[in-house]
């Protein structure tokens, strides 16, 4: 079986092959699968957007797609970044300069409760959709700790472990983190899918 995934992200296409591989499922990115354009994210929330760029692939392709869509989910700022955590503060911010524009934000704030969010859509050729969601919750630390991850991850102290996202190493972050969570459900969910369609 070829899956697509809806988008060109290393990261996310390692992670991915890593969870699917073993079930005989081989994943290509957007771009080996020859789809050169780019989906307007447009939903208001994570499993809207997912399901946008999923569609959009399986339209031109043929073939099942596989989108994720994640974020920042802040207490104190009614859940922003959320949707928009890619696109927060000016045009072509580093990562850096986001997490620094949010700890201004939260500045003199008590609440620092933060969750991250990722949602799975995988849409098949016949009209069939699979749909995963993964959290992993946490607080906005006041000053950025560690070196690894990407993203807002420097910033964000994982519930538990008393330790930031940033100082995990991967193998540690893929246990606890949302895409880890979402990926492990859907992956099940995928493997109930695939029982009662005779696969
Ligand atoms: P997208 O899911 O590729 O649309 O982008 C989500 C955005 O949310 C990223 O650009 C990051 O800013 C943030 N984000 C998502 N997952 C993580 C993570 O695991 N660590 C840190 N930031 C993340």
């Amino acid at each position: 079986m070829e899956w697509i995934l809806a988008s060109n992200n290393e990261k996310k296409l390692k992670e991915l092959r890593e969870i699917l591989g073993d079930m005989g499922i081989t994943v290509r990115s957007q771009r080996e699968a020859g789809c050169d354009f780019e989906v307007d994210e447009t939903g208001e929330t994570f499993a809207e957007n997912a399901r946008l760029k999923a569609e959009a692939v399986t339209r031109a392709t043929g073939k099942a797609a596989i989108a994720d869509d994640s974020g920042l989910c802040v207490e104190a700022l009614d859940g922003r970044p959320g949707v928009h955590s890619a696109r927060y503060g000016p045009p072509g911010a580093t990562d850096a300069e986001k997490y620094t524009l949010l700890l201004k934000e939260l500045r003199g704030k008590e609440n620092r409760r933060a969750r991250f969010v990722s949602s799975i859509c995988c849409t098949f050729p016949n009209g069939d959709v699979l749909t995963a969601e993964g959290v992993c919750e946490g607080e906005i630390l006041p000053a950025p700790r560690g070196s690894g991850g990407f993203g807002y991850d420097p910033v964000f102290l994982v519930s538990g472990l008393g330790r930031s996202m940033a100082e995990l190493t991967p193998e540690e972050k893929n246990a606890v983190s949302h895409r880890g969570n979402a990926l492990r459900l859907f992956r099940q969910r995928l493997e109930e899918y695939l029982a009662a369609n005779g696969e």
